[in-house]
């Protein structure tokens, strides 16, 4: 297999950096690498759960010196892909294959991250994308400091409270989920490139270029890309930009195999390459936009585009049991709850009650309440209104909140704080993590909100509109479809940003980065990057099984604690016992991309809730 790779016509240009120019290159890099990578990335041992032979991979300056401790235990039921050097780990192969090129070519993880986002825009359509927004958390090893890029979407200065309440106040869901005025003015363009241009080390020509030849080129159509396009088909069809996007001339779907090419995504591409956000927010690509937007009612005009800016902030920081937790800040509420809850779970003596026990359950679940009633009052964009952070992750704070549990019974959530909570939120969005062989990792999750957003394309772009604009309070005061009421804090207004729940975190030990996670999901993010972490940190599992034990989610209302498969009907029982409404959906919840960095070696898991997700290291 080396040697087939070898035979390859060199991709590198003359500063060895990735030069693919079509699909059949791509694709036999990729199809000669993947395989060579597991193998080295995943070394047999013989019986005895060792560290690889540092021989296994190929050296560089900077790998760390071999260890001779355990690095995988054969008593987990789920092992994760060991890499030594660099590993993307996300949610879609080709994309994630990109990203770990960049590494072995020298980028480093915002490189990686930055052509990884831009080829899952073509590759995994459902939540990758240039129409949407996203939050990046950058651990810089060479600093030893973490930031946050937030490249949320904002609202149209045209955009208005009440926007979306017919004549008699109700909420019209057509409008606020799959018209043109659901989109927010896209940040992801903006926000990939600030990353790039701050923090990165190879220029825009050469991260993007693997995401243009995947549009131009085309790909094969995947068993799970082909299941995302099917199961959304109905609605993509009523949209006709939308529908010659991903179907083919007759109307008929893909099918696996099929090449599925993306011309006009590859010309937004390549406008993006050529003149940087300048190629997206002005000029070609903003008229098409925002003709699509005049013509059929949208609110974004070429004044929202040319306005929108990232903005760079502080993490939010915290502390469980010696681990400190960087997050995410407003405007997402999720770094805020996963410290809160995690502050409140500190005072409890979690590893004698049992991991997934009934009384391990209810505590994090009465934790989870008491965030989640917070998140309704006091979340919002902190540049239009003022989040109590400091407050709400003070360690006293938690320690009155963990005064307010009863540790036999559950607290009905009317109990808890009377009903101001926040309206349900989608399923689709997605998260990945990198990290380099320099010792900076990113995480990165990233959407349209709904998979496939507003189910828009605009014609020309080859590019789906996000429908962001659904996830602030859009009928404050007012119970929402699921009998909801939603807080002032989130109110639609010009220029702010909707409050989110995405949660790209990096945990750390002992001063060093330990592990990047992050998930789609909604308001599912913050209870499966919280549990993601806690089985971690306080189970001590590894990446893998953390990512696969059955999980729980409550958010205070409504009052349902939504159980995933996989626990034990006695568990259910006691926690039914103690007063729990239990639900048992069959729906998962979350779906993780994580990479643990243990004794210089790096650990990836991808989510097995959902198909095609993949682990790439070198
Ligand atoms: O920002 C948020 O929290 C939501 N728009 C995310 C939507 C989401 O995660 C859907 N994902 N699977």
């Amino acid at each position: 297999m080396r040697g087939k790779a070898n035979q390859l016509k060199s991709p590198l240009d003359k500063n060895g950096i990735l030069r693919v120019n079509n699909l059949r290159q791509l694709l036999l890099l990729l199809s000669l690498l993947g395989p060579l990578l597991l193998s080295c990335a995943a070394p047999e041992t013989q019986g005895s759960a060792t560290a690889p032979a540092a021989a296994a991979v190929p050296a560089t300056s900077n790998t760390p010196a071999p260890t001779t401790e355990p690095i995988i235990d054969y008593r987990e039921r789920f092992i994760p892909v060991v890499a030594r050097h660099g590993m993307v780990v996300g949610p879609e192969e080709l994309a994630a294959e990109v990203g770990a090129q960049i590494l072995r070519q020298g980028g480093n993880a915002v490189d990686a991250a930055v052509a990884t986002g831009f080829a899952l825009a073509v590759t995994y359509p459902r939540a990758g994308n240039l129409g949407g927004g996203g939050f990046m958390l950058i651990h810089l090893a060479g600093d030893n400091r973490q930031t946050l890029i937030d490249y949320r979407e904002t609202a149209p200065a045209a955009a208005s409270r009440d926007m979306f309440l017919d004549a008699q106040g109700n909420l019209d869901h057509n409008l606020e989920y799959f018209s043109l005025q659901a989109a927010g003015v896209p940040g992801t363009v903006a926000g990939l490139l600030y990353a790039l241009d701050t923090y990165g080390t190879l220029t825009r020509e050469q991260v993007l270029a693997p995401a243009i030849a995947l549009a131009k080129e085309g790909f094969p159509v995947s068993f799970a890309l082909s299941f995302e396009i099917n199961a959304s088909a109905e609605r993509l069809r009523q949209n006709p930009a939308a529908t010659r996007l991903f179907f083919k001339p007759d109307g008929s779907a893909f099918e696996i195999g099929d090449t599925w090419r993306q011309p006009d995504l590859a010309w937004t591409l390549r406008q993006i390459s050529d003149k940087g956000a300048d190629g997206f927010y002005q000029g070609e690509v903003a008229e098409r936009i925002t003709t699509e937007m005049a013509t059929n009612g949208g609110l974004i005009k070429a004044q929202d585009l040319a306005a929108y800016r990232v903005v760079e902030r502080a993490p939010v920081r915290g502390t469980y049991r010696g681990f400190e937790i960087v997050s995410t800040p407003p405007p997402s509420s999720g770094g805020v709850h996963i410290l809160q809850i995690l502050n409140v779970l500190e005072g409890y003596d979690l590893q004698p009650m049992g991991h997934n026990s009934a009384a391990y359950l209810h505590h994090l679940t009465e934790s989870m309440k008491l965030a989640y009633a917070d998140r309704s009052l006091y979340l919002g964009d902190p540049d239009f209104v003022e989040v109590p952070v400091d407050r709400l992750i003070d360690k006293g704070y938690a320690q009155r909140q963990r005064a307010r549990i009863d540790s036999e019974r559950a607290t009905p959530a009317a109990e808890i704080a009377p009903g101001r909570p926040l309206g349900d939120e989608s399923t689709e969005t997605t998260h990945y993590s990198v990290a380099d062989r320099f010792g900076n990792v990113v995480s990165n999750t990233y959407t349209l909100n709904f998979s496939f957003g507003s189910h828009i394309a605009v014609p020309g772009t080859g590019m789906l509109l996000n429908n962001e604009m659904a996830d602030f309070a859009t009928s404050p005061g007012n119970a929402n479809a699921f009998g909801l009421v939603q807080g002032e804090a989130n109110k639609i207004e010009a220029g702010k940003r909707p409050l989110s729940s995405m949660s790209p975190t990096i945990v750390f030990r002992d001063g060093k980065p330990w592990l990047a996670t992050g998930s789609p999901g909604g308001s599912v993010i913050i209870t499966t990057v919280l549990q993601m972490a806690l089985n971690a940190m306080e189970f001590n599992m590894n990446v893998a099984t953390a990512a696969a034990e059955p999980r729980i989610h409550h958010q205070w209302m409504p009052d349902t604690l939504q159980m995933e498969s996989g626990f034990s009907p006695d568990t259910v029982r006691l926690l039914q016992a103690m007063g729990h409404p239990v639900n048992i959906s069959g729906r998962t919840t979350g779906r993780t991309n994580s990479i643990m960095l243990r004794d210089g070696w790096l650990f990836g898991a991808s989510d097995s809730r959902r198909p095609g997700g993949w682990v790439a290291g070198y």
